[in-house]
């Protein structure tokens, strides 16, 4: 295990449960058509794909947007960094997330898939923090509903790290809070005396 996880929330064989508990149920709802898999850069990669080897017939597009997380002055905005490639007028979408946490990256999505005139949008997510909403949004599959904590790995990044484990696991403290583990960086304070 990777030395700075305190300990696995989801293990690689529970994710694989879930890609294909979720990935089989895609394909019977939407048997017969043929929907535009919209994977949400970077974090919801490898859910996408594992989700996507049990579906029929699909496409998959990404669209990549930042929504600032506890952001300082503008807490509660989402841009958009990258856009789709392809017209969806007209087809049925299902995002895909690793997490959804206030749910706003969500609903901004949601807001301009409508205005473009989706046929229809439906979010699969492999983690439902519910506990983080700040806006309404609602996660039509869920992989897991998981608990308030510091979580990486399987997608989910702590300063763009971590997104290759094979599983999903709660971050030590002293990772994130050096002062926590007496690892304060020194070299850029000026002693005081
Ligand atoms: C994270 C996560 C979701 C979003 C959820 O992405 O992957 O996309 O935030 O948060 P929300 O519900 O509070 O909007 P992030 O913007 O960190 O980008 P990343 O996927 O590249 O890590
Ligand atoms: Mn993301
Ligand atoms: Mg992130």
């Amino acid at each position: 295990m990777n030395n700075d996880i305190e300990r696995v929330l989801y293990s690689e064989k529970d994710i694989a449960e879930a890609a294909k508990r979720v990935g089989s149920q895609l394909a019977a709802d939407y048997e017969g058509r043929t929907p535009v898999i919209l994977s949400v850069l970077k974090g919801a990669v490898l859910w996408t794909v594992d989700v996507m080897r049990y579906m029929q017939y699909a496409e998959v597009e990404f669209i990549d947007v930042s929504s600032y997380h506890g952001g300082i002055a503008s807490a509660g905005e989402v841009d958009l960094v990258v856009d789709l490639q392809t017209d969806i007028a007209g087809r049925d979408i299902i995002i895909m997330e690793d997490i959804v946490d206030t749910g706003r990256s969500l609903q901004f999505m949601k807001d301009l898939l409508e205005a473009r005139g989706a046929k229809s949008v439906k979010v699969a997510s492999l983690l439902d923090k519910k506990d983080g909403r700040v806006v309404e949004a609602h996660v039509d599959y869920v992989g897991f509903d998981v608990p308030k904590a510091f979580v990486v790995g399987y997608g989910l990044d702590y300063k763009q790290l971590y997104r290759n484990l094979p599983y999903v696991g709660v971050l030590k403290p002293s990772v994130y809070d050096p002062e926590h583990a007496g690892l304060v960086d020194t070299t850029d304070i000026t002693p005081e005396h």
